[in-house]
């Protein structure tokens, strides 16, 4: 839940006639993530946002489920999902269920010819390789490698990149994306304890307002199937808004974190959170610092939930052959713990530089065929080696 912000022009008074020079009206949209008692924004267009000219056909995109239920330590290669040119075909999801779904994906080319909303998920697009500017209707936001991109579903954005080797770690979240609450004061400021604040959040900037007419196609996606929606006019005629729901960007390395004498938990590391599940971040840090400290993480019973960590950089003291993009699953129900060696080397060692996105599901994760084709065999057993 961002604070509240505006671009562009807007009438003193919201639900009011505002008047183009010509003396036309502009169009005045409410946009809301949760119905009509949550956080909003107010849009003015220049053309009312339903003029829908022309649909095609849907399109299947619903992951293909390969394992719905298992109960073993799992280890995926995410950086062996093949980059394609274009970047919906390039979203391959791996570990889903009803609250969020994971996805890897690997564009090479910016989207020219049509624009995307997902309506049915906020997005969280963690930027591992790459950069660009997401374009929205709210205007820009300029990504380069660590940026978490932040998107409220139903939001039409547009992704340029300036790079052809793109590597991203995407959040679906069938909830919104919001800020943990314990880091909330009562009435919505992050509060002095929490790792980031709202200086740490870029809002978007540069709105570039596009009146004309022609035939623009919306692929959007709802449930699984993914429909093009042509509309009369350019989606981005936005010339003001205002209010609390819109995309932002977040870099991972703004995140402040927070360390103690002995080994902190996972939680001091959370970043954001949805239904059902936590994402946290886990950054360059000096290590605890009490003189009997063993900074190697204990062995935990992850009994309620799955945790999914996503390797980005650095080296990781806990496990042997990490790579980068590579995907550990431990699943609720078994316990795991660093791997074996890790416990002594730790010992004394004064601060890691390892760089990391983990995301625990508060229910078990199905693995899709895409799961299983760039999955590193044997992994369960790599304790007892
Ligand atoms: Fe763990």
């Amino acid at each position: 839940m961002p604070h509240y912000y505006t671009l562009g022009s807007i009438p003193h008074k919201r639900h009011t006639q505002f008047r183009k020079p010509d003396g036309a009206l502009y169009a005045e949209q409410l946009f809301s993530t949760e119905g009509f008692s949550n956080d909003y924004s107010l849009l003015y267009h220049h053309h009312p946002p339903t003029e829908i000219i022309k649909t095609d056909a849907p399109i299947n995109v619903q992951p293909v489920i390969a394992e719905e239920k298992m109960l073993q330590h799992r280890s995926f290669e995410g950086f062996k999902i093949k980059p394609e040119p274009h970047y919906l075909q390039s979203r391959k999801p791996v570990l889903v269920n009803n609250d969020c779904h994971l996805v890897l994906a690997a564009p090479q080319q910016s989207m020219q010819d049509y624009f995307y909303k997902n309506a049915d998920a906020d997005e969280m697009i963690f930027i591992h390789e790459g950069a660009g500017v997401l374009k929205t209707l709210y205007g820009e936001l300029d990504f380069s490698y660590g940026d978490y991109l932040v998107v409220p579903r139903g939001t039409i954005y547009q992704i340029e990149f300036t790079t052809a080797n793109n590597r991203l770690f995407i959040l679906e979240s069938f909830s919104p994306i919001r800020y943990p609450k314990k880091y909330l004061s009562k009435y919505g400021q992050l509060l002095e304890h929490a790792p980031y604040c709202e200086r740490d959040i870029r809002a978007p900037k540069n709105l570039q307002t596009y009146s004309e007419a022609g035939d623009f196609l919306i692929k959007t996606k709802k449930k699984g199937m993914l429909y093009g929606i042509h509309y009369r006019h350019h989606p981005f005629d936005v010339v003001g808004w205002d209010g609390c729901c819109y995309p932002y960007a977040f870099s991972i390395h703004d995140f402040e974190p927070l360390t103690g004498r002995v080994h902190q938990p996972p939680p001091v590391h959370q970043t954001f959170e949805g239904n059902n599940y936590v994402v946290c971040s886990f950054v360059p840090r000096l290590f605890d610092y009490h003189p009997d400290a063993i900074p190697a993480p204990y062995n935990h019973s992850n009994i309620d939930s799955d945790e999914v960590l996503y390797y980005v950089d650095g080296d990781f003291m806990s496990r042997k052959h990490v790579t980068r993009g590579m995907i550990n699953l431990h699943p609720g129900g078994i316990p795991h713990g660093p791997h074996p060696g890790a416990v002594l080397k730790s010992i004394g060692a004064r601060e890691t530089n390892e760089l990391a996105v983990m995301v625990d599901t508060f229910h078990p994760l199905q693995l899709t065929t895409t799961a299983l084709e760039i999955e590193n065999e044997g992994y369960v057993m790599s304790w007892a080696e």
